[in-house]
């Protein structure tokens, strides 16, 4: 609520264009063959936060007005704008795994003119592609059974059609990456698909029974944060980063838009780890204590492990032994682990806002600071 007692939903001023992303995601995703088709779409069932999209859409409104001066001319650098015309599908064995052209009028607008720009309404689905793919094989990796309220999919399909399916979404979303012909995009967004591999190794690496009782240090906070901006931060700042730089924005602004997205995806990860100890599997549509029982000692460990050196032991053997998880549980919530994991997460919240400094005052603008209040607030 703001200081008149209003809400602002961040929503509200992307709502129209929201309304499209799944159905375009949806034909994005199309297969000739039936179960393929079925897999890949799966995650686009259930109702998703859509946190990634939203950001991108509410930072190519709010850096509308920041344009490189002198304007460039309109067919240069805004991607798949409408003075370029549908690309041609070169002639293919099988017209079934050929995606249709989806430049304008193939993709779905809202009617009223708008200061987005169909190149970054494309980003915004391109991002939630690249997320959902990367569910998709962590589910896989995590041996999880539910997702977003539902059966995972690697328990709806198994893990082969689960990881192809997540590898289709991955071809799907380079090539849609590709057609806003923007190279400097493409690399930024090739770059999340890198990290998150990274990040997710330097997740396994951390657990690997390689030392028996390590000792806390100031590295293993470093290590953890390093590994949670690839593994999440780096899609949000990159995205933030490619919308901006599809709206032609200055160079400070793309700079500010890629701080916004890097601190907000680090708070948002720092709270998905404390939800994983404060919440029940029912409210996260998603198991919940998963951390520890994968033997990942996330930030509220890493912050008890600090003030409880017996926790190490623990650690080193990935929480195995018989009563392990319960007993690190028991030690966190003792702790002030979970305070101090939202604490931090609050300080990187602090730090998107402050990112948006200069922008001008839009609702765009209090949507991306809403979104930032809200990261600390969710319960899911
Ligand atoms: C969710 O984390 C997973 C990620 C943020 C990224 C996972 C990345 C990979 C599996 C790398 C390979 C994938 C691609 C597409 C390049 P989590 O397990 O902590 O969250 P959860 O509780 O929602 O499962
Ligand atoms: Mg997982
Ligand atoms: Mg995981």
């Amino acid at each position: 609520a703001t200081k008149d007692g209003m809400t602002v939903d961040p929503l509200r001023t992307v709502a129209k264009e929201m309304k499209f992303l799944t159905g375009n995601i949806r034909k994005l995703l199309g297969s000739g063959h039936p179960s393929l088709d079925r897999a890949a779409k799966y995650y686009t069932q259930a109702e998703g936060k859509h946190v990634r999209p939203l950001i991108v859409l509410l930072m190519s409104r709010a850096t509308y007005l920041c344009p490189k001066s002198p304007l460039p001319l309109p067919d240069q650098s805004r991607g798949i704008d409408s003075s370029i015309s549908p690309i041609q599908i070169l002639a293919d064995v099988n017209p079934s795994s050929t995606m249709p052209p989806l430049s304008p009028p193939d993709i779905d607008v809202p009617e009223a003119n708008s200061d987005i720009l169909p190149s970054q309404r494309r980003l915004a689905e391109i991002t939630e592609l690249i997320h959902t793919a990367s569910l998709l094989h962590d589910d896989v990796i995590d041996h999880s059974v539910s997702r977003r309220g539902s059966p995972s999919a690697n328990l709806e399909f198994g893990n082969k059609m689960a990881v192809l399916a997540g590898d289709f979404l991955l071809g799907r979303a380079s090539v849609a990456l590709a057609r806003l012909r923007n190279p400097e995009v493409v690399e930024l967004l090739a770059t999340v698909i890198a990290n998150l591999v990274e990040g997710e190794f330097m997740q396994l690496k951390n657990t690997e029974r390689d030392e028996r009782n390590p000792k806390w240090s100031e590295e293993t906070v470093t290590y953890y944060l390093q590994k949670t901006y690839l593994k999440t931060a780096s899609l949000i700042s990159k995205s933030c980063r490619a919308a901006a730089l599809l709206g032609n924005a200055d160079s400070m602004t793309v700079e500010a838009a890629y701080s916004y997205g890097r601190n907000l995806g680090l708070a948002f990860q720092l709270v998905d780890d404390l939800l994983d100890y404060t919440q029940s599997g029912k409210d996260l549509g998603k198991p919940a204590g998963a951390d520890l029982e994968l033997g990942l000692a996330t930030a509220p460990l890493l912050f008890a492990w600090k003030q409880m050196p017996e926790l190490g032991a623990l650690v080193g053997r990935k929480f195995e032994r018989e009563g392990d998880v319960a007993k690190a549980r028991e030690l966190v919530l003792q702790s002030d682990g979970i305070e101090q994991t939202r604490a931090l997460a609050q300080d990187y919240a602090d730090k998107a806002i402050a990112a948006l400094a200069h922008f001008p005052e839009s609702e765009a603008k209090d949507g991306l600071i809403e979104m930032a209040q809200k990261t600390l607030k969710r319960q899911k």
